[in-house]
């Protein structure tokens, strides 16, 4: 056993449904015991040390010791294109995401890519991510085989589209269907990773495609489903015009075989009530992306969402504009407060760890309690001049933690583990 020192902050409610203060446990001097990578206990330092006196200590000081941020959105293939300029979403897909896709029939570079990714969510303290892969199988392979030895908790799939997109990056609805199939037969559930089912969008896909996918989905019920929903206002007239039977974009999914409670809506920015209704009866999960939905131009996520509907909050890399899921809270901070609300650090936190693990499912990981996978952030709430000083002010934890969220960055992770591995 070893024994892990520092502050910890446990979620014992969702603060989105209850009183955000009253949601969590949080000791000063707190402890986690890990054995085996997985957490066997959680609670005041002398408590925990009495209980396991032969242990290893590792003393993070007064860092706070939170579960791993887990990112339930992104592209690792876009991590190359980041930042790119001047576009919104279907100039963008079609200027800068599309080549850059291209690039991963190369099972070198999708391997080279894969890890550089993988590095740099460790680095900014992430340890699990749902991810879009390419329209290439290999691409699916590389994320998975690079996550492996670092023993990380990988969601990816194929990400299928057969019209709107060039030509090298078409597949058709019976290869999305095969391939899908077969990449879910190898992978899912080999050692920590998840295959998911993912057709990009919508406009991507045509009916026969995301039908063959909705019945995949329907043969593997265990996966879950991944796509976009709603992002930006030309997108959803675009889908209005290549489908005008359906009732509304969430309607194109469900008429496929595509709404279901193990299903991630990207974006979901402008649903209309209907939508709104049938996400919340069918128990489905939304995905706020921030840094991305500011950065493409789409629009202000609705907060009030997480009331009724399970919430993952994620970086939309290469549409977000950062890497760190600290950036991305405070992303939805300013977002919330755009829209009139003042988010609860409380709220940020369980966004990005618990929230994110729900809306995947995964019950294992996004939890600071025993049984759980030990996969870990240690945060150095003083990891600037500034922030440092911002942190001697405050009188309460919440004041503690707030300009860490707003203002910190890979440098204030202080420590990332793994099923108790350390990373960094
Ligand atoms: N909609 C369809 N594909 C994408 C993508 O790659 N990124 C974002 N942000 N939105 C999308
Ligand atoms: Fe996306």
């Amino acid at each position: 056993t070893t024994l892990l020192l520092g502050q910890t902050l446990a979620f014992t409610d969702d603060p989105f449904r209850a009183d955000p203060v009253g949601s969590v446990t949080h000791h000063t001097h707190g402890a986690v015991a890990v054995d085996a990578g997985r957490i066997t206990a959680v609670g005041p330092a002398e408590t925990v040390r009495a209980a396991y006196p032969q242990a290893q200590i590792i003393d993070h000081g007064d860092n706070l010791i939170l579960p791993g941020f887990i990112d339930a959105h992104v592209h690792y293939p876009q991590t190359a294109m980041i930042a790119s300029w001047g576009k919104r979403l279907i100039d963008w897909l079609n200027t800068y995401t599309f080549p850059e896709e291209a690039r991963f029939r190369d099972p070198a570079y999708a391997a080279r890519t894969a890890d550089t990714y993988l590095d740099l969510a460790l680095d900014h303290g992430t340890t699990s991510m749902c991810s879009f892969a390419t329209v290439h199988p290999v691409s699916v392979e590389a994320i998975f085989e690079a996550a492996a030895p670092r023993g990380m908790a990988v969601w990816a799939g194929k990400t299928c589209m057969d019209r709107n997109a060039p030509d090298k990056l078409r597949d058709t609805a019976q290869s999305a269907y095969d391939d899908s199939k077969a990449l879910a037969a190898k992978w899912h559930g080999q050692g920590r990773a998840s295959y998911v089912i993912t057709p990009r969008f919508a406009p991507t896909s045509t009916p026969e495609q995301l039908s063959a996918l909705g019945a995949l989905w329907s043969e593997l019920p265990d996966c879950l489903m991944q796509t976009h929903l709603s992002e930006q206002a030309d997108e959803i007239e675009w889908v209005r015009d290549l489908f005008p039977e359906a009732r509304d974009y969430l309607d194109v999914y469900e008429t496929h075989g595509l709404l279901g409670a193990r299903g991630l809506y990207g974006h979901s920015i402008h649903l209309t009530d209907r939508e709104i209704a049938r996400l919340t009866d069918v128990g489905a999960a939304v995905i706020h992306c921030p840094t991305s939905n500011t950065f493409i131009g789409s629009g202000l996520f609705d907060m009030g969402l997480a009331r009724t509907i399970r919430t993952g909050l994620a970086t939309d890399t290469g549409g977000g504009s950062n890497f760190s899921m600290l950036r991305t809270m405070a992303a939805a901070y300013e977002i919330a407060q755009l829209r009139g609300q003042a988010l609860h650090p409380a709220q940020l936190l369980y966004l990005a760890t618990e929230g994110s693990a729900r809306a995947l499912h995964a019950t294992d990981i996004g939890r600071l309690i025993a049984g759980a996978t030990a996969d870990l952030v240690v945060l150095d709430l003083a990891s600037t001049p500034v922030i440092a000083q911002r942190h001697a002010q405050a009188d309460t934890l919440w004041e503690a933690v707030f300009p860490t969220i707003m203002m910190g960055d890979d440098r204030a992770v202080a420590q990332t583990y793994v099923a108790g591995r350390a990373m960094l």
